[in-house]
């Protein structure tokens, strides 16, 4: 049997051929996964949302009803957790890869046959949602590969008509974040988008959750459910990790910035007649940048 990767969680979709189309943009859900994910459903941690609490050591982070979201949430022991749970409060376990190497390796596996950056922040994260419970509409700056392990849970999602590619998350009604506020609308829906796609996913059902599509999710009994989440490093990020690299190696940008935010006119001007010089010289080192020198240094030689 191939070990754990991809093809474990799309089957019996064939990786290239997802990989060929514009997958990160694209949800789609599989049902009935069954030997793929055997190892999985097979973890003693995951039997049950019980044996999960009992094994946890750190926070879990629960739900408040007001919102039902993680921008409205409460961090609580695991000896407490069960009785948030019992009072319709949702629980979410983050990197529960922590807890095997088996998770630890299929998150990294996944990632690289993903083909995203080595510096990919990835993680397996736990869902234990009460009956009738689930998650208010907003959408990730991450992707999703959910697979429902016990009971039914609806999924809606809907494009996002207003921001493309976000970076941080947002929750319909809740405040927009800094960063976001610099390039999405003044304005967000106030509601879930009209012509949202159902899905229901029962155990053994996987799906997949682009970044930046709104959602929500009601369960029908409790459930349970276990999230490979990827963050989305973009060309920025490439480039401002490149830069930073190659910066750090020069005492000269590694000087403190000083006067930059005096109330000296005198010390500011020194300041920005320095920092233009550093930009100027930096400018002329620009031109011998290559897309395979700094992908060679972070993801290692290719043959392409
Ligand atoms: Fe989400």
């Amino acid at each position: 049997m191939k070990p754990f990767g991809l093809h474990s969680l799309i089957s019996p979709r064939n990786p290239d051929d997802l990989l060929e189309g514009n997958w990160s943009k694209t949800p789609f859900i599989t049902h009935g996964l069954n030997e793929s994910v055997r190892e999985i459903f097979d973890l003693p941690f995951l039997q049950s949302r019980e044996a999960l609490i009992r094994c946890w050591s750190g926070f879990i982070q629960a739900h408040l009803p007001d919102i039902a979201d993680e921008s409205s949430s409460i961090e609580v022991r695991a000896e407490d957790a069960e009785k948030l749970f019992k009072n319709r409060m949702g629980l979410l376990f983050n990197n529960v890869e922590k807890l095997s190497p088996f998770l630890r390796s299929a998150v990294e596996a996944v990632r690289s046959d993903l083909g995203l950056p080595a510096a990919t922040y990835g993680r397996c994260m736990v869902y234990a949602t009460p009956d009738g419970k689930g998650t208010a509409p907003h959408f990730d700056q991450n992707i999703n590969f959910v697979l429902q392990l016990q009971g039914t849970k609806k999924w809606w999602l809907a494009s996002n008509e207003s921001v493309e590619n976000p970076t941080e998350r947002h929750t319909i009604g809740q405040p927009i974040t800094p960063e976001l506020s610099t390039y999405a609308p003044v304005s967000f829906p106030t509601a879930m988008p009209e012509g949202s796609m159902t899905y229901t996913l029962e155990p053994g059902s996987v799906l997949f959750v682009p970044r930046g599509y709104w959602h929500c999710t009601e369960a029908a009994g409790d459930a349970l459910a276990l999230n490979f989440t990827y963050n989305q490093p973009a060309w920025l990020d490439v480039f401002l990790a490149a830069l930073r690299s190659r910066l750090v190696l020069s005492p000269e940008w590694r000087e403190l910035a000083d006067g930059v935010g005096s109330t000296n006119q005198e010390r500011r001007k020194r300041a920005r007649c320095e920092f233009d010089g550093l930009l100027l010289e930096h400018t002329t080192d620009l031109p011998n940048w290559s897309a395979e020198n700094i992908l060679d240094a972070t993801e290692g030689a290719s043959e392409i």
